[in-house]
């Protein structure tokens, strides 16, 4: 218990002098510089703790809590980390800060590293705002505690429990931006609509997005390649092109196509997709997309010789 309070008073004693002010905040991280990071992993480094939601899952018969990014924006990574110490430095040089609180639940985050401490000498960069989720000694992992969706009291107890003598690995979850993509949906020119804009990210389907956005993509020319005549919308199953988009700008960014589709609409237009069919990504930053809906729709598709199952012209009058 004593060792428990003088932990915790030194943290907060840490904080309270190293941190008195944001520009103080600023200059002990320019004084501790990280390797340059991948441009997929942007970390928000923020301790608000609003960017955070704390689940309970159903099958966690103990109530554990699991921490997850409050934004669709940004996810929760997982990084792991081994901090050295020894009995001669026994402190992990870790600045905490209770984020949030309530009741038994709590988010317990790095704000700081203790200038010359050991938290600095980890295998890899802790950055303020990772949130504190496991710890172990190094080299023995049944000694492992959940330090996740708990309060200060509790992760403080759970760290003075492993020994100070030896290294220690702690698992924190990271807040990191989620690329994404800006996709601008264009109308046929007979609409005269403005474009409209989306913001998607990594695995979002494209004719759901388009949906939700209010677009419709029901494409009066399309027909089931199964159905021989008529029109109809097959809601998603990939087989009525009536949710073809034209990707003007931006194909790569989306999933490869299946052999189907690529039977259905890319082996003529190489830049269609079935937007049903078609999700966002893999992605390893922003991206640009542009989509012309309704490709059939355009004024200069059809020749005029082009008509339909009723023998009308397809082109528009004074459009072909
Ligand atoms: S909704 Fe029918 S192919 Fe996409």
């Amino acid at each position: 218990q004593e060792h428990l309070a003088h932990w915790r008073s030194q943290a907060k004693r840490e904080l309270v002098m190293l941190f008195p002010s944001t520009a103080a905040f600023g200059l002990l991280l320019s004084g501790t510089p990280h390797p340059p990071l991948a441009v997929r992993v942007r970390p928000t480094m923020s301790l608000d703790p609003a960017d955070w939601k704390l689940l309970s899952r159903r099958d966690q018969v103990d109530g554990a809590l699991t921490l997850a990014a409050a934004e669709a924006g940004t996810e929760a990574q997982v990084v792991t980390v081994t901090i050295p110490r020894s009995d001669d430095a026994p402190s992990l040089g870790l600045l905490l800060d209770e984020i949030a609180t309530s009741g038994d639940a709590g988010i317990v985050a790095v704000e700081g590293l203790v200038e010359g401490g050991n938290g600095e000498k980890a295998t890899a960069p802790l950055l303020p705002g990772d949130a504190l989720v496991a710890a172990a000694e190094e080299g023995k992992p049944t000694t492992g505690v959940s330090l996740e969706g708990l309060p200060f009291d509790s992760v403080v107890e759970r760290l003075s429990s492993l020994s100070s003598a030896v290294g220690v690995v702690v698992s924190v979850k990271r807040l990191v931006r989620k690329p994404r993509a800006t996709v601008t949906v264009r109308f046929p020119e007979a609409e005269g609509r403005e474009d409209a804009r989306m913001t998607l990210y990594q695995g979002a389907n494209l004719r759901r997005a388009m949906l939700s956005s209010g677009v419709a993509l029901n494409d009066p020319l399309a027909r089931r390649f199964d159905a021989g005549v008529g029109t109809g919308d097959c809601g998603g199953e990939g087989t009525c092109c009536t949710c073809a988009v034209e990707v003007a700008k931006g194909l790569d960014a989306l999933s490869e196509p299946s052999s189907q589709e690529v039977q259905m609409v890319a082996k003529r237009f190489p830049r269609w997709r079935l937007a049903c069919k078609a999700t966002l990504g893999p992605i390893e930053q922003d991206e640009e997309i542009v989509l012309k809906v309704q490709p059939r729709n355009w004024d200069g598709f059809y020749r005029d010789d082009e008509v339909d199952v009723d023998g009308e012209p397809l082109a528009r009058d004074g459009k072909r």
